[in-house]
């Protein structure tokens, strides 16, 4: 439901982030702040800070921050609205659900009827389950998986009809509208002649609960050698491939609590991990993970292990989804099993303890990479020559220099090559795939352009703990200096906020999406100026600063660029053309 902006204020206004802090943390005051064990990552000494005043959370340990909203949201993994609704009800704010926007009510509206119309149909695949001699032959099957009562019960496993209109009778008898029901995709109209028949027949059913355990979709399992092997709803506009990850919904908590999350493939290797008490565990559905995917994990868990297959196409997704992860910066560990097993059939075979000890030992990127390319061209020569090749363009996509040296030096040991050759070979690598980007990597000594200016971020966080300074900053138009986007962005939204007298910064929370930019406030929102005395007229020497570089940065260029274009060298005025571009881009990148 969408909730209007004031009633979010209003319920950020009423509650008191300490009182719903301390629920779930033990809180201890000292000073103005009060301290505890940050419930975000795993710490001995309290780093985690709550400040009343500001009302806001910071971790100076995990970085973690917000206001009590994403307080809420973060620690019971709930979605905004969600959390929005819990404080309303804990607070006696009445939210009308009155919808402004015909459109976006249009939109909740359907995805509304969808959810229950699925979690209706998910019961009535588990009646039929549990329905005498009609589920035996499906309870069978799920017993001979290894799968206990309790693990169908809490997935909410069933099967559906051995029929062609079992669904279809089901939602004419619910009175769902046609629309409604070829959104769904739980039917098909017909080939031949008109009407509908159902999608899954007499199979295993799967719900797929999306992390607000609604359910967005369903998987299907044929319960013999028929093919397709497994029918998954296709794309609804509440079932998405790209984002969706089997098993989160119930695997969250523990992989906030390990910090990890292992990656699986199947609807089995979900199950029978969780089943051995492997919880921390999700399933892709498909092969190759997507960015999305990734993303999502992220907000759960540092550190994945991917567990993939052994067979070809196993190992393939796995290459694929590597470059995923290097790119999202993730500690990823891949994990093949032995004897071609996957990690439904291992751990039924071998238990949790010999799983999690394979688990311990899952290889880093590079390792398994290398072990592929050896495999593939073993260690003569040749072989060797080849798989340097080969490797030099992995490690060229490594961006933290002190990691990739780590790999170069295992590289050249492994391989038995200097370690020097192998680090121009990369070097190579690294300028011919970079060059095409960015001719900036190439020229790393030119530093008369200051590319990162930590004056922006002092201003914003003045700006939130000072309010009353913002039409100052305001008037001198210093936003329209900064490099950063993303720091303009945020100021816009802070000048944008009402100032109210206490609820200041939670209510900036308010206006901004991006966990990442909610952190960041948090963290300004902490600074400490009280040592300042002036810091009107501080302000105003930073705000000078800022506007002074960037006009003598633009200076330096367009001189360049004019001499440039006077001795007609055109490559380079172009090239100073896309510098100037590079460093606003090479800015909004390194704020991230
Ligand atoms: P079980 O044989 O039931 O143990 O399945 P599995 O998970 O071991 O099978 P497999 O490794 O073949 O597939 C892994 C995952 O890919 C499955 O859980 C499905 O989500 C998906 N998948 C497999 N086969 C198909 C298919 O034929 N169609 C679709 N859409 N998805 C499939
Ligand atoms: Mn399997």
């Amino acid at each position: 439901m969408y909730i209007p902006e004031e009633k979010i204020s209003e319920i950020l206004n009423t509650s008191d982030i300490v009182d719903i802090v301390s629920e779930s943390v033990i809180l201890k005051q000292s000073g103005r702040n009060f301290f505890g064990l940050c419930p975000f990552h795993t710490e001995k000494t309290p780093s985690f800070s709550v400040n009343p005043d500001k009302q806001i959370f910071h971790c100076f340990g995990c970085s973690s921050g917000g206001n009590a909203l994403s307080f809420v949201m973060k620690y019971h993994g709930i979605s905004f609205p969600e959390a929005v609704r819990m404080l309303a009800r804990k607070y006696n704010v009445v939210i009308e659900t009155e919808l402004i926007d015909p459109i976006k009510r249009k939109h909740v509206l359907v995805k509304e009827s969808l959810f229950r119309l699925n979690k209706k149909i998910m019961t009535f695949y588990a009646e039929f389950l549990g329905d005498g001699s009609a589920g035996d032959a499906a309870i069978n099957y799920l017993k001979k998986r290894g799968m206990t009562t309790e693990i169908i019960e809490k997935f909410h496993l069933g099967v559906s009809h051995d029929m062609w209109d079992a669904a279809v009778n089901f939602l004419k008898k619910e009175k769902v509208t046609r629309q409604v029901a070829i959104n769904s995709g739980l039917i098909l109209p017909k080939k031949q002649g008109t009407g509908y028949y159902d999608r899954f027949r007499n199979r295993l059913m799967f719900p797929i609960f999306d992390i607000n355990m609604q359910v967005a979709g369903f998987g299907g399992r044929v319960m013999d050698d028929a093919m397709p092997k497994y029918m998954n709803s296709p794309e609804t506009p509440i079932y998405s491939k790209s984002r969706i990850l089997y098993g989160l919904h119930a695997a969250k908590q523990y992989c906030r609590q390990e910090g990890i999350v292992h990656i699986v493939e199947g609807y089995f290797d979900f199950l029978s991990l969780y089943q051995h008490g492997v919880k921390n565990t999700v399933a892709s559905l498909g092969t190759a993970l997507t960015q999305e995917q990734v993303r999502i994990l992220k907000g759960y868990a540092s550190k994945m292990i991917l567990v993939f297959d052994s067979d070809d196409a196993g190992i393939n997704a796995a290459k694929r989804s590597i470059q995923i992860f290097v790119k999202e910066g993730v500690d990823i560990r891949i994990l093949v099993l032995p004897d071609k097993n996957d990690p439904d059939s291992f751990i039924m075979k071998h238990g949790q303890a010999s799983f999690k000890s394979h688990a311990g030992q899952a290889k880093t990127i590079m390792q398994f990479l290398l072990e592929l390319a050896i495999d593939t061209h073993g260690l003569a020569v040749e072989g060797r020559i080849k798989i340097l090749d080969e490797m030099k363009q992995h490690l060229a996509l490594i961006q933290d220099s002190a990691l990739r040296s780590l790999y170069v030096r295992e590289l050249a040991e492994t391989l038995n090559i200097d370690e020097k050759a192998v680090l121009e070979k990369v070097k190579d690598a690294y300028v011919q795939k970079n060059t095409k980007r960015s001719f900036l990597m190439t020229e790393p000594k030119n530093n008369e352009i200051l590319v990162s200016d930590p004056r922006e971020k002092q201003i914003l966080s003045i700006m939130l703990n000072y309010p009353e300074l913002i039409p100052d900053v305001v008037e001198k138009n210093v936003l329209s200096c900064f490099y950063s986007k993303r720091f303009q962005e945020i100021a816009k939204k802070i000048i944008a906020t009402k100032s109210v007298n206490d609820g200041f910064i939670t209510n900036v929370m308010a206006k901004i999406d991006d966990d990442k930019d909610q952190e960041l406030i948090a963290s300004l929102a902490m600074d400490d100026f009280s040592g300042n005395d002036n810091l009107g007229k501080a302000t105003d020497v930073l705000m000078n600063r800022i506007i002074k570089i960037r006009k003598k940065n633009e200076n330096i260029l367009t001189t360049k660029i004019i001499s440039a274009e006077k001795g007609f060298d055109t490559d380079v005025t172009e090239l100073l053309k896309k510098k100037q571009q590079e460093i606003q881009q090479l800015h909004d990148s390194q704020q991230l």
